[in-house]
Order: structure tokens, then sequence, then C-alpha cells
């Protein structure tokens, strides 16, 4: 598939998610295979602009987080198309605009979702960043303010005229935030009135078949992941195969799933240094722990972890637990609790 220039690998993109997408998820990820293009997190135009450490340092990338699209928040089309230029200078090849954040700190600042009750407004925002750009320029909305007001089939349309280069859609109003159900009738209407403009569906893909379910109900032309991949980080390989080839690819062995973590976890080492990297650890614990069967040991000293040698003994006594367990006589789990 192609975004303006780019070919992208698959249509099966991982989402922006503030605090999650840091160059060492998105890096494992990517090692996994499938990944048509992942985010940053949402930054802040603001931010960008004024050359902020700490928004520069959330936009850091490398060699293997190709291609790499920044997503950017603001109210202001001036500052989100300086913004975009700095973005471009420091390695972004996709510049995404956040039009869907419900979360205040964002709305109050007319950014995010507060776009989807101007969408004239809207528009001329995605066209100043187009024009400030030569690389794709993608949006990501919500169906609508709230149910009486969905507003993303009409902007579709003005978006594609704009000279947008694709189309994210999460299949919820502002209104619901994460609640109810997707809705992909709304989704549908948004690919039919887009013109031809590539639209990737997204919400609650939690496997390979949703997204195939997706795509066959709505007509989207890929689709994009967000917590599935928190809690599956396999998900995303394993969708883009089953979209093209119908079969899922065998699950990863234990060994497997905690050797992605600490390739996470070494990539945050060399990127932002060890106390920020166990910082990162302790936060996702959470997320890595869904699929590493009975865990809670491990899981409340990786609530506590300081050093990378703690984080790294904690981890072989898991896996040395798990291999005698394996080992003893009657035994089905591969790991204790
Ligand atoms: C923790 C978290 C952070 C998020 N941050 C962003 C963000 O920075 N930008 C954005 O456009 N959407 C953000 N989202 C929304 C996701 O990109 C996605 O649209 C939403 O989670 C629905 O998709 P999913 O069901 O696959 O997770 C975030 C979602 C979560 C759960």
């Amino acid at each position: 598939m192609r975004l303006g220039c780019i070919d992208l690998e698959s249509n099966v993109l991982l989402a922006p998610m503030a605090g999650y997408c840091d160059l060492g998820f998105r890096v494992a990820v990517r090692g996994l295979g499938g990944v048509g293009l992942a985010h940053t997190d949402l930054l802040s135009s603001h931010g960008m602009a004024a050359g902020e450490c700490k928004t520069l340092r959330l936009m850091r990338t490398c060699r293997e987080d190709h291609p790499l699209s920044v997503q950017l928040f603001g109210g202001d089309a001036a500052i989100m198309a300086q913004a975009a230029r700095m973005a471009v200078d420091h390695g972004a090849e996709v510049i995404d605009i956040n039009m869907g954040c419900p979360v205040e700190k964002v709305t109050k600042r007319n950014g995010g979702a507060a776009w989807l009750c101007d969408p004239c407004g809207a528009v001329r925002l995605a066209e100043a960043v187009v024009r400030s750009v030569e690389v794709p320029v993608t949006v990501k909305v919500r169906l609508g303010p709230d149910e009486n007001h969905l507003v993303a089939p009409m902007m579709a349309g003005m978006f594609a005229e704009a000279g947008v280069a694709a189309l994210t859609v999460h299949g919820r109003t502002t209104a619901q935030r994460f609640g109810g159900q997707v809705n992909l009738e709304g989704i549908t209407e948004v690919v039919a009135a887009a013109g031809g403009l590539p639209v990737f569906g997204n919400g609650d893909i939690k496997t390979p078949h949703d997204a195939a379910t997706m795509i066959a109900r709505t007509g989207c032309s890929g689709v994009m992941i967000g917590r599935g991949a928190l809690r599956e980080p396999w998900l995303i390989r394993d969708t883009s195969v089953y979209l093209h080839t119908g079969q899922i690819p065998p699950p990863p062995s234990l060994e497997e799933r905690v050797a992605l973590m600490m390739r996470h976890f070494e990539r945050l080492l060399e990127d932002v240094g060890e106390r920020r990297a166990c910082h990162v650890m302790r936060q996702r614990i959470g997320w890595y722990a869904k699929t590493l069967g009975p865990c809670r040991a491990l899981k409340e000293q990786m609530r506590r972890v300081r050093t990378e040698t703690e984080l790294r003994g904690y981890i072989a006594e898991f896996l040395d637990d798990g291999m005698l367990c394996a080992k003893a006589p009657g035994s089905q789990t591969k790991a204790v609790d």
C-alpha cells in the first residue's frame, strides 16, 4: 500500500498512544514485522515550534524506526505548519494531525477533538499543514462530537480536496470517549464520502479477525491498532499476515515474549537511561503481564524496579521458575505465580 510517496509494508498501523508509543516500543513491535506505519505520542505543536526539549525527546527516532508518523495537535494553523516543518527536519516521514483527542488538556487549547466542532476550520488547518511540508499529511478523527453530530463523513470529502493523504477514523464520538461499541456503520459512511481518500478504521481491534471484519464491513483501506498492540505486541504482525494470507502465525513462546519486553527495555536504556527506562517498565508490566501466564510475583517486583540489575534478576528468576515448573512431573503451566 502507498501513502502519498511512501510505500507501506502493510495496511496495519500502530496507533499513536500518549505515554506508550516510545521509541523502544515502536522498534520492538516493528522488529516483529507487519507494521505499515508507526506513530509517536501526540506532540504539542507549540512545544515543537518552541523547540522544547521534552517534545523533541518524544519524537526521537532511529534507523530501524521507519516509516514514522509524527502526530501533532494544536489550535493555530501557523504554529501547526511551523511545527510540521520542524518535525520533518527531525525525521518525520508523515505528519498526522490529531483531531480526535477528547482530553481536556488538548481540547482547551482548541486542539484534538475540539476541531470536530469546527469542520471548516479543521480543513483550513489541514490545508495549511499540507502546504507547509512535502511529506504526506494525514488526519485522525472520531466520528463527531456526539451521536447527533456525526461530521466525519462530511469532513472526509473536504480533507481529500485539501490534499490530505489519508484519514484515520476512530469509530466513536468524542462524547463516548472509550465507552460503548465502535460504530462500523459510521466508518462505512466516512469511507463512502471520502471519494477515494484512503481511510484507516480504528477501534477495538483485538484479533486479526476483528481487523478483517472491519475492512469487510466498512470498505476501509486498512486498520490502526492501539490497545490491542499493548496487550499483545504480536497482534500487528499477525493481523498483517492474516489479511494477506488468511493464516495466523503460531503464537510466540514465553521466552519470545520475555525477549520482546527486554528489547523494549534495552532500547529505552540506550535512549533515556536507566532511571527513566525502569520507570517506563514499572508502568508497562501490567500490559506485558497480560500474556505472560501466571506471573504475580514478577508483576509485584517489576512495579518496584529501580535498576537494570534488579530488572534482569527478576526476569531471570521468572524464567528459571517457569523452567522448573515445566519440568515438574504433571505440570502443565510454564510459570508459577
Ligand atoms: C493510553 C492511550 C493513549 C492514547 N493517546 C493517543 C494519542 O496520543 N493520539 C491519538 O490520536 N490517539 C490516542 N489514543 C487513541 C488511540 O490511538 C486509538 O484511537 C484508540 O485507543 C482506539 O483504538 P484501540 O481500540 O485499537 O485502542 C490513545 C489511546 C490510549 C488508550
